[in-house]
């Protein structure tokens, strides 16, 4: 039985100055239906998204919205055809309340004569309609910037519900989710096909395309290359359909020692302990040739940890030693000093410099760290900062114009790229990435998981923090499992499963 067509989208076109995000893009949403789309970080998915809801203008295609041809949407057509998109970097508004964002463009109004006032009581009734559709278990008067991410995406869903959209895109809407509050969404999407809905689900992460797709639509060079029913496809087959090829599983050496207690200490901590007790007592080593990574569930306390050991948290007692010779990490300057370099986990805001372009972001610690061109002086080696950029967007095939680009123009799995650009270039001894692969691909997580081998070959030292297991089992040679401020285990590569390491990052009393 074929479903309701509800949007086509027809040979979409899309240029910018000096790049085509879409050449030739055909796409369709049905009723009750999923529809996953998959490509590479600037295949042009989130730009398709945005054409989608008006916010660009396509350079040539149509759009069929009930049998009726657009040749561009307006904002307020999407609107009032019942298109929402909920965009990769959300557009809540924090310092309103959940149901003041629920219903900021269409307040319900008490008349009162001549007065017209916002009916407050018939807000809160209808917000906690919404709220409960999408389970969101929080007072509808709550300011949005108390919320979790997760619970800012529940108020984006029920959004879409206030206005009784038909199609509902997500863009990567799991990104920065828990493994619980996935589960939560999937059952939301589900509930939403039982209505009819058509859903438009972007993501990276091929476990979560076969669990709750219907069909799958591959994208490549901002063109369709092939659209099937998610049931007669296999995870193997889409690697292959976006990336050309088959990627690698496992970037662990073939010879690498069960134990590496005989290697060399590159890098050692022992007995941190932050000022706000969110890191207890903490101690491990790193070897030569060794990736240590951290498993534990968000929230356990990792990202603090890894604050801690870079000087971005204050610390209460704990050493730090590098090649064996103790170094103090009062500040991230002084850590960087030291030739320590920290992917941060959110590129918003820890992340890149909107403002500048980039080569400049790429440079940046270069700089900061060597001081060439001058230091103090403000002067700035012009041609260092070229060569530097260059071979970063090389080396990560960063998608762009040119480095003169400014960050912000760039796809989410670009930008990301960035800033491993920027630490990859410092030539640091000490590499802590930090969830180092959110919202790239999985041709570009392959080649830098290679690049991480490489570096620990190479004699660095590599630390990684991942929520995702599968990450962490196909590059670390030894996962240390964190759970509230402490290691609790640690398994080499050979005997660590992810069953293994879920159990002790929840379990009671694991050893
Ligand atoms: N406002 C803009 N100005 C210039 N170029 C842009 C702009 N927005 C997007 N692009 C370019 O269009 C291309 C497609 O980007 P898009 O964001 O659609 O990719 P994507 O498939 O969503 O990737 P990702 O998986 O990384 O999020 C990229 O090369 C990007 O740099
Ligand atoms: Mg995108």
């Amino acid at each position: 039985m074929q479903a309701e067509t509800l949007v086509q989208m027809k040979h979409v076109r899309k240029e910018f100055p000096g790049v085509t995000a879409l050449s030739d893009m055909s796409f369709d949403i049905r009723a009750g239906e999923v529809h996953v789309l998959l490509g590479e970080n600037g295949a042009g998915k989130s730009t398709l998204m945005k054409i989608l809801s008006g916010v660009y203008t396509p350079t040539s295609g149509s759009i069929v919205v009930d049998g009726k041809a657009y040749k561009n949407l307006t904002p307020h057509d999407a609107d009032r055809l019942g298109i929402r998109v909920i965009y990769q970097e959300l557009s809540v508004i924090p310092t309103l309340s959940i149901r003041e964002n629920l219903f900021v463009d269409r307040l319900p109004i008490k008349k009162h004569g001549p007065f017209h006032t916002v009916d407050h009581d018939e807000m809160q009734r209808r917000a906690e309609g919404l709220l409960e559709k999408v389970g969101l278990r929080r007072d509808a008067r709550t300011l949005v910037e108390d919320l979790s991410i997760s619970e800012k995406q529940q108020v984006e869903i029920a959004k879409a519900l206030a206005v009784d959209s038909r199609v509902i895109v997500m863009d990567e809407p799991t990104a920065s989710l828990t493994h619980e509050e996935v589960r939560h969404l999937f059952d939301v999407i589900r509930a939403l096909k039982a209505q009819g809905k058509g859903i438009v689900f972007i993501s990276h992460k091929l476990g979560e395309i076969m669990e709750i797709g219907d069909c799958v639509t591959v994208l490549k060079d901002g063109a369709n290359v092939g659209t099937h029913a998610v049931s007669d496809v296999t995870a193997d087959d889409l690697v292959t359909m976006m990336v050309g090829r088959q990627i690698r599983k496992n970037y662990q050496d073939e010879n690498t020692p069960d134990s590496f207690e005989q290697e060399e200490v590159l890098f050692e901590v022992q007995g941190l302990t932050r000022r706000d007790g969110k890191a207890k007592n903490v101690s491990f080593r790193l070897h030569k040739g060794e990736i240590l990574g951290f498993a534990g569930l968000v929230g356990a306390g990792r990202s603090e940890l890894m604050d801690a050991v870079f000087g971005a948290a204050p610390k209460q007692s704990g050493r730090i030693f590098l090649h064996g010779k103790e170094i103090r990490t009062k500040s991230p300057y002084r850590a960087i000093r030291h030739s320590l370099a920290m992917v941060t986990e959110n590129r918003r805001e820890t992340g890149f410099f909107q403002n500048f372009d980039i080569k400049e972001n790429i440079s940046l610690i270069s700089f900061l760290k060597t001081a060439r061109g001058g230091g103090t002086l403000g002067l700035i080696d012009r041609r260092f900062e070229r060569e530097c950029a260059e071979r970063q967007r090389k080396a990560l095939r960063i998608k762009c114009a040119s480095i003169d680009q400014l960050v912000a123009e760039l796809s989410g799995g670009n930008q990301q790229k960035v800033i491993l650009g920027r630490w990859l270039a410092a030539q640091s001894e000490i590499l802590i990435f930090d969830e180092p692969t959110k919202g790239i691909d999985v041709g570009s997580k392959a080649e830098i998981y290679a690049l991480m081998r490489g570096l620990a070959d190479s004699g660095k030292g590599v630390l990684v923090v991942s929520s995702e297991l599968p990450e962490l089992l196909a590059v670390c040679d030894t996962i240390a499992v964190y759970r509230e401020g402490e290691i609790v285990r640690t398994f080499s590569h050979r005997d660590a499963t992810e069953e293994k390491i879920m159990l002790a990052a929840t379990a009671d009393g694991a050893e």
